[in-house]
């Protein structure tokens, strides 16, 4: 394995290999399997688990790594191609990301969505700019529409709490005062398609995921026996659902203007995950979300708080598939 950029690029037999090294290292760890190596992390956006999980995977495994948030302590980077750069960044990635990457075996780039013209985000095309400067093993932090990472852990979740590779899997829009980018619900609905699960998408008017993700997750679904669709119906989708997995993104019908989203998401507060919608759910029925979450917003303290929720186990398995992603990437080199 040369690169974990989108869990697409992967046969199913060898997600689920991964997924095994995965509970291999988790059971038998070892601590010296990548002594001597070295994780770069780039985040131009925030982050916690991310951050936190994959340095602690790479000391786990015997490397050791360092963070670059542009612009915090280091040279504000430039993204854009072709600009005269009088403003605030002192350096272009053309040089920045390659001279990371000569200090490190492997390197790993967060940069989300620009949000402000839907085709340039969908063709990641910030992200591959900045990977074809790269001639290192190479991770997807989070792009403009793609979480691997997230999306190999949720699996690996769903796994472990045994729910079926046919069960119904609700990826549900909630509520957010803004709009967040499409990167979560476009890896989780392909994840969830790849797993071979009926993958319902719930949404409000307005909120349609576009074709091409859906047309991706419904490719995955066609290879694993898994079904793709989409509804605003909340009772019938979440009618014998076995995961609501709730995430919050940006209006489609209006990318990128800000105002026109406001508007629409205004009349929406009630897209807040309680109690009553696992109601006709599967009575195992779990919550999933990658988050952040903000609780009584996105998801009530009543689910949260609850057995049903399953967020803590998803943030604690980053760090396990992390780790198996960077013993392929690195061991052996
Ligand atoms: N889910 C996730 O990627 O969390 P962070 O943004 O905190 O890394």
């Amino acid at each position: 394995m040369k690169r974990f950029l989108d869990l697409a690029d992967f046969e199913r037999d060898e997600v689920l290999a991964l997924l095994e090294l995965s509970r291999r290292l988790e059971k038998y760890p070892e601590p010296h399997a990548l002594a001597g190596k070295i994780l770069g992390l780039v985040f131009f956006n925030p982050s916690l688990r991310t951050l936190a999980s994959f340095q602690a995977g790479m000391a786990r495994l015997g490397g050791s790594s360092f963070v670059i948030t542009p612009g915090q302590g280091t040279w504000q980077l430039e993204t854009r191609p072709a600009v005269v750069m009088d403003g605030a960044a002192a350096e272009h990635v053309r040089e920045g990301i390659p001279v990371l990457a000569s200090y490190c075996d492997a390197l790993g780039i967060r940069a989300f969505a620009e949000g402000k013209d839907l085709p340039n985000d969908l063709a990641e095309t910030a992200f591959h700019a900045m990977a074809s400067l790269v001639d290192k093993p190479l991770i997807n932090l989070e792009s403009a529409v793609n979480h691997p990472c997230q999306a190999l852990a949720d699996w690996k979740t769903m796994d472990d709490l045994g729910v079926p590779r046919s069960g119904r899997f609700v990826l549900s829009w909630v509520y957010h005062p803004r709009a967040l980018p499409l990167a979560v619900p476009a890896a989780a609905a392909h994840m969830a398609a790849l797993r071979g699960m009926e993958v319902v998408v719930l949404r409000p008017d307005g909120f349609a995921l576009p074709p091409e993700i859906m047309e991706r997750a419904r490719r995955a679904a066609a290879s694993s026996g898994g079904s793709v669709r989409e509804t605003s119906e909340r009772e019938e989708a979440l009618a014998g659902a076995h995961i609501v997995y709730a995430k919050e993104w940006g209006a489609t019908t209006c990318y990128g203007d800000v105002e026109g989203d406001a508007r629409l998401r205004s009349a929406l507060t009630s897209w807040c995950v309680r109690s009553d919608w696992f109601a006709r759910a599967a009575a195992d029925c779990r919550l999933m979300h990658c988050l952040p979450v903000r609780r009584n917003t996105a998801v009530a303290d009543e689910v949260l708080d609850s057995p049903r929720s399953a967020v803590q186990r998803e943030a604690y398995n980053r760090l396990s598939v992390q780790m198996a992603v960077l013993y392929q990437l690195l061991k052996g080199l």
